[in-house]
């Protein structure tokens, strides 16, 4: 098992994110168990807003084709999505809408989805953590081709959850967090067998 190529990133472009921070716990997990992770911001570069004429006019902007090549190159996905109003952020959405997106007829549809396996965690100062976006997500996800892994972790009361250096002071959800990240490892690996 090595050299696993996963694509990790947070719903929230908050530079405090909890979810930033979160999702970094599970990215040391993953490249500890040998896999090649690259962790991404979604505020940079950012996406506009999709708009269906703005497709037709112009096609997918740029920065969405980046995001669809990062995605093609990656076997897995290593999220940690925010709760807002009980469901998923609207970055996130804006995210996996544009690069659903074919740009030709010979392009498969759902080709940056099909096949790929994801791992879901969330963080939030709520005492759900953020589960029931993760229903949402885990929902959105199926849907679209993504097999996701059974596993997942949330963290309630995230605001009083880290220590400085960024780790859970909760040691035993630091290890799930981490455990987070080798299981999609492992669990590429296994599929690529
Ligand atoms: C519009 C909005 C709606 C929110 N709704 C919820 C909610 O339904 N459940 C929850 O646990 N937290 C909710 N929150 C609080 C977020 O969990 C909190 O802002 C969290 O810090 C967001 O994640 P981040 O730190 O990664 O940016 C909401 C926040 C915003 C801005």
């Amino acid at each position: 098992m090595a050299g696993e190529k996963i694509l990790a990133f947070a719903g929230s472009t908050r530079t405090e994110s909890f979810n930033k921070k979160l999702i970094k716990i599970a990215v040391a997990g993953a490249r500890n168990a040998g896999a090649d992770v690259r962790l991404i911001d979604l505020r940079d570069p950012p996406l506009p807003l999709y708009d269906g004429d703005l497709e037709e006019r112009e096609g997918l902007p740029d920065n969405a084709k980046k995001l669809k090549g990062l995605f093609l190159a990656h076997d897995g996905l290593l999220l940690s999505c925010p709760e807002y109003n009980s469901g998923i952020t609207g970055v996130w959405k804006n995210t996996i809408d544009w690069v659903s997106r074919s740009e030709s007829d010979d392009e498969e549809d759902l080709a940056c989805y099909i096949g790929k396996v994801a791992a879901l965690m969330s963080a939030s100062p709520g005492f759900l953590g953020g589960l029931r976006g993760l229903v949402q997500v885990r929902s959105i996800l199926g849907n679209i081709k993504v097999l996701v892994l059974p596993d997942q972790v949330t963290v309630s009361k995230a605001h009083e959850a880290f220590n400085l250096d960024g780790s859970l002071k909760d040691a035993k959800k630091q290890v799930a967090v981490e455990k987070l990240g080798s299981t999609l490892a492992a669990t590429i690996a296994k599929l690529r067998a």
